[in-house]
C-alpha cells in the first residue's frame, strides 16, 4: 500500500516534498525528476525555488514532463513546455537541454509517443515522478479505460478534464482535445511515485485510487501496483479515505530515518 501523509495545507506538502527532492539532488546531482503540470505541484516548485535560493544546485538535474497538449502553437503560454520552463527550468536553473516534454506538434505526432519512450529509456528512467490526479481519476492524461500497461501515446481528453482545464484558456474552443501522455506503464517505471492531491474536489478520485479496487476505469488505482508510492494530501483530499486515522497514526509513529 502507498504511504499516505496527511498535512494541513498544500504549502506544507510542498515543503515536505521539496525538502525531500532537494536532499536527493544534493546527494545525487544527476537526479531525474518527473514533473507534472496543473495547479497541484506548484507548492512543490515553490519550495524547490527556496531550496535553489538556499544553495541546492540543480544544474545537473534532468526533468521529464508527464504530458503535453497536441496542436497548440509553439510557445503558447499554456503548453506544458511553456509551463515547465516557467515553473521549473528557469527558476531552478535547470539546463534546458536536460528538460524533456513530449512533442505535441502536429507534424510527426504519430511517432511522438515512441520518441518520448526512447528518450526516457536512453536516459535511464525517472527517479521520482510527481503526480496530480484528475477528477476522472486520471494520472498524466490517462483517462478512464487506459491500460495499466500503456506507454506514451496520443489520448483524447474527457469532457470533464476539458472543463477542468478550461480555466487556463481564453475560450472553450481553445481547450485542446488531444494530448500526448506517458502511459500508466511508463509512469509505473519511475523509481518513486509521489502523488499529491488537495481539496475536497479530489477526495473521491483519491480514495478510489488509494483504497479502491484496481481498475482501468480508475487509472489512479495503478499506483497500487508500484512498490514505492508516497501520497501527500491535505485534509480535504483525505476526507473520504477509509483508513485515514491509521495513516495519521502510522505517521505519528514513523521512524525519522525513513524519510518519505
Ligand atoms: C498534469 C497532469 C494531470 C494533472 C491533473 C490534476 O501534467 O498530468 O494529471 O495532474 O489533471 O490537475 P490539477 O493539478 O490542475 O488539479
Amino acid at each position: 500500500m502507498a504511504e499516505v501523509i496527511v498535512v494541513d495545507t498544500p504549502e506544507a506538502a510542498g515543503l515536505l516534498v521539496g525538502a525531500h527532492i532537494a536532499r536527493e539532488v544534493r546527494a545525487h546531482p544527476r537526479f531525474t525528476l518527473g514533473v507534472a503540470t496543473g495547479s497541484t505541484p506548484l507548492p512543490v516548485y515553490q519550495a524547490l525555488r527556496a531550496e535553489a535560493a538556499a544553495g541546492t544546485d540543480f544544474t545537473a538535474t534532468s526533468a521529464f514532463a508527464l504530458d503535453e497538449y497536441v496542436g497548440l502553437p509553439p510557445g503558447h503560454p499554456e503548453s506544458y513546455r511553456a509551463v515547465v520552463d516557467r515553473e521549473v527550468t528557469v527558476p531552478l536553473g535547470l539546463d534546458p537541454a536536460r528538460v524533456h516534454v513530449p512533442d505535441g506538434g502536429i507534424d510527426g505526432i504519430e511517432t511522438a509517443g515512441e520518441r518520448y519512450e526512447t528518450a526516457i529509456a536512453a536516459h535511464g528512467g525517472v527517479d521520482l515522478q510527481l503526480l496530480g490526479i484528475g477528477r476522472t481519476g486520471h494520472l498524466g492524461f490517462n483517462e478512464p479505460g487506459s491500460s495499466f500497461g500503456s506507454r506514451t501515446r496520443v489520448k483524447t481528453l474527457t469532457e470533464r478534464t476539458r472543463v477542468d482545464n478550461a480555466r487556463f484558456f481564453d475560450s472553450w474552443e481553445d481547450v485542446p482535445i488531444h494530448c500526448v501522455t506517458q502511459g500508466l506503464g511508463t509512469i509505473l517505471d519511475a523509481r518513486h511515485l509521489v502523488l499529491l492531491a488537495f481539496g475536497e474536489s479530489k477526495a473521491e478520485a483519491l480514495a478510489a485510487a488509494v483504497e479502491g479496487p484496481l481498475s482501468a476505469s480508475m487509472p489512479g488505482s495503478a499506483i497500487q501496483l508500484h512498490p514505492r508510492v508516497t501520497v501527500v494530501v491535505d485534509p480535504g483530499a483525505a476526507s473520504l479515505l477509509r483508513f485515514r486515522d491509521y495513516y495519521r497514526w502510522a505517521q505519528d509513529h514513523k521512524p525519522a530515518w525513513q524519510g518519505i
